[in-house]
């Protein structure tokens, strides 16, 4: 069946699409950091961010869970009217991004391919890329998802992958320095130090806050990679192909939902984001 539509029609449609907005979402206050590098690079786009603290942690969950949580939101977003989806966590992008994709009739971005374009464009440096290093949640590391990946783009380097379950708690009660910090980077990060790794991604959208810690820890030689810099360049490479980009002059509006109890995200949200976040919708589902 061929759908004929006008040309004014079509300007019209992609007109009211520029403003729809991008919706993302994680496990909790961890997706963050990928709106913060997304405000950065489209602040005129708008925004839905959905955080499900209610039931984070994904990384200890079945990848059953975290599978149907992932397709639960999406199309929540989707039914928001957003114009495309970001899954800010890699955890729900190993285990649920393949059947929201498949539900959804926006697109869907996840965190894996931005992860390794990521740390691939920043190989030419003079510490190199190799031993590359991962560091993410149980359910993504045991996933395989990024050994996979890894090993078909670049088949048989050395790739040392490391889950930190004690990272994301610490990260949502708005931990991220002092002793505790120290002893839990010092515990997950002693076994890739001794591998000297030369890059390391940062797999988990948590993880980027406590990278001033990571960063200490490991010294000035190896690269932190935070896949949501990429990403950034996926999604406006996409939107400004089909002419979708919010190009106004305006700042765009930012709207946040979550699960679980709405005042310990505003205060978290505000000090991760570094300005105060006024209004938490309550999103159950
Ligand atoms: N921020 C998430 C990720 O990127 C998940 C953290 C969690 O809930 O375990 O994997």
């Amino acid at each position: 069946m061929v759908i004929d539509i006008t040309t004014a029609e079509t300007q019209h449609m992609a007109a009211s699409a520029k403003n729809s907005p991008i919706g993302l979402f994680d496990s909790g206050v961890g997706g963050l950091s990928v709106l913060r590098v997304l405000e950065q690079r489209l602040p005129a786009e708008n925004y839905i961010y959905f955080g499900d603290t209610a039931r984070v942690p994904y990384g200890d969950r079945s990848p059953q869970e975290v599978r149907d949580f992932t397709v639960e939101i999406g199309s929540w977003l989707q039914d928001q009217g957003c114009k495309m989806i970001l899954i800010a966590c890699n955890t729900a992008t190993l285990l649920g991004m393949e059947a929201l994709a498949a539900a959804a009739k926006v697109p869907v971005y996840g965190m894996v391919e931005a992860a390794l374009a990521g740390a691939m464009a920043g190989g030419q440096n003079a510490a190199g890329l190799w031993p590359l290093g991962l560091i993410a949640t149980r359910g993504t590391v045991e996933s395989g998802g990024y050994q996979a990946a890894v090993a078909a783009k670049a088949p048989g380097q050395p790739f040392y992958a490391q889950s930190c379950p004690d990272f994301v708690p610490l990260i949502e009660k708005g931990i991220l320095t002092g002793p505790e910090v120290e002893q839990a980077v010092e515990k997950y990060l002693k076994p890739l130090k001794e591998k000297g790794v030369a890059t390391l991604i940062l797999g988990c959208t948590h993880y980027p806050f406590l990278a001033p810690a990571i960063a200490a820890y490991l010294g000035e030689n190896v690269r932190l990679v935070d896949p949501a810099r990429q990403l950034a360049i996926m999604v406006e490479d996409y939107l400004k192909d089909r002419g979708l980009l919010n190009d106004g002059a305006t700042t765009g509006f930012r709207e946040f939902y979550c699960s679980g109890g709405s005042e310990a995200f505003k205060a978290q949200g505000s000090n991760l984001l570094g300005r105060p976040l006024k209004e938490i919708r309550k999103q159950v589902f």
